[in-house]
């Protein structure tokens, strides 16, 4: 793996499924997990296994499919996750256990009632205690967005010392700014000890709808692993989008960071997604939304019909859609009418056009989106009718 290389760990089906409403059944995970492996994830974040006796049997199904990626399964810093989190994990080829605690103040002590240096030695134990089942331990330090550097440098140190090969920084409630998640991040790789023997993980909530930008900012600072999901679903307003991250990294070359990702293949799985948990994707979604490559007002048709660049900077191919959609509204023009009656057979000259768009707008204004059968009739009702079937 080089240096530059950002390992995407989805979160799909844990954080992901935490949204209400959307739990899968285990033959669904195993569908999704087996679809996540084929577009490149390097992580598989498979279930929380001691949560249910479900989520135990997905995560141990998925364990036992997965041919390239990690699987992982989450655990609090409890002794008994841990032990059955391995257990669920058996059957990986690569096995992680993510294990962690709340750090900042108000996890502290309003949750554990506890106080900073028993969440040190709590850290540490966890880690140890996971280390002793698999090689590979991820710590999770939660709300690391609201705890204060110095001593989420402090907890780092602990979990390298327990043989962490990955540290996790949660912005669990999406609160920081992208600016200072990437401080955060560069502060700990400049002041935790040992920090070359473990990677640095985004992992960021969208609550102020900054995730994306936040764990861009990670990787820029340092970090070399972002926690995704597909459609950015999760908790509360969610997580980072895998499919932004992923293509934001692609469409900027000169930042030199790349990932394993088969772009190829987002669009499809979003759709897997959305279909199988039931939830719906915005339209306007970044990426794999419906209108992500949809162009609707008559200048910008004009414009994609000459060149698709000049509205689209990224090739809908590049991420499977295949291509790019030329809607038509009240608000599009004649470049965009004559384009698509060509796509049904109509080859119009300028003066059939002319008259052609005329009553297009008419049907136009009283429809809000007009498709190929509005334009069969909207030219049968033309006045050049005639002498456009008989050219
Ligand atoms: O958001 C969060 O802090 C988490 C951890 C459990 C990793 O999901
Ligand atoms: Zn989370």
């Amino acid at each position: 793996m080089s240096n530059n290389n950002i390992q995407i760990f989805d979160t799909t089906l844990r954080d992901g499924e935490q949204v209400p409403g959307c739990k899968l059944n285990t033959e669904q995970k195993v569908i999704i997990a087996e679809q996540l492996d084929q577009l490149g994830v390097d992580v598989i974040e498979a279930g929380f296994p001691v949560s249910s006796p479900g989520d135990f049997l997905s995560v141990q199904a998925i364990s036992k499919i997965v041919r390239h990626a990690t699987v992982c399964g989450l655990t609090r810093a409890v002794e008994n996750d841990i032990k059955v989190a391995a257990d669920a994990l058996q059957y990986a080829v690569k096995p992680r256990i993510h294990t962690g605690i709340g750090t900042s103040d108000s996890h502290i002590i309003h949750k554990f009632k506890s106080n900073r240096e028993d969440i040190i030695k709590r850290a540490y134990e966890a880690v140890k205690y996971a280390k002793s089942f698999v090689e590979d331990v991820e710590f999770y330090a939660e709300d690391a967005g609201r705890t204060d550097n110095e001593y989420l440098a402090r907890v780092c140190e602990a979990a390298i010392k327990g043989g962490a090969t990955v540290l996790n920084i949660p912005d669990t409630t999406g609160y920081c700014l992208p600016s200072e998640y990437g401080a955060k991040i560069k502060y700990l790789k400049e002041n935790v000890k040992g920090i070359e023997k473990a990677i640095l993980s985004c992992h960021c909530h969208n609550d102020l709808g900054l995730a994306t930008a936040n764990s861009i900012e990670g990787v820029i600072n340092g970090a070399r692993q972002i926690e995704c999901t597909i459609n950015g679903i999760g908790e509360r307003a969610g997580n980072t989008a895998l499919e932004e991250v992923v293509m934001v990294l692609k469409q900027h070359p000169y930042l030199d960071l790349d990932t394993n990702i088969k772009t190829e293949m987002l669009y499809g799985m979003s759709q897997l997604v959305s279909d199988s948990m039931g939830i719906y994707t915005q339209p306007n979604k970044a990426i794999v939304g419906a209108n992500a490559f949809a162009h609707s007002s008559g200048i910008h048709q004009d414009g994609v019909i000459k060149n698709r660049e000049t509205y689209e900077i990224i090739n809908p191919k590049d991420v499977g859609v295949t291509e790019s959609a030329i809607v038509l509204t009240a608000r599009s023009g004649r470049a965009a009418l004559a384009y698509r009656a060509k796509n049904v057979g109509y080859e119009l000259t300028k003066l059939q056009l002319d008259d052609v768009y005329a009553n297009f707008l008419s049907f136009a204004d009283k429809k809000k989106e007009i498709n190929d059968g509005d334009i069969h009739q909207i030219i049968e009702t033309s006045n050049v009718y005639r002498q456009i079937i008989s050219a």
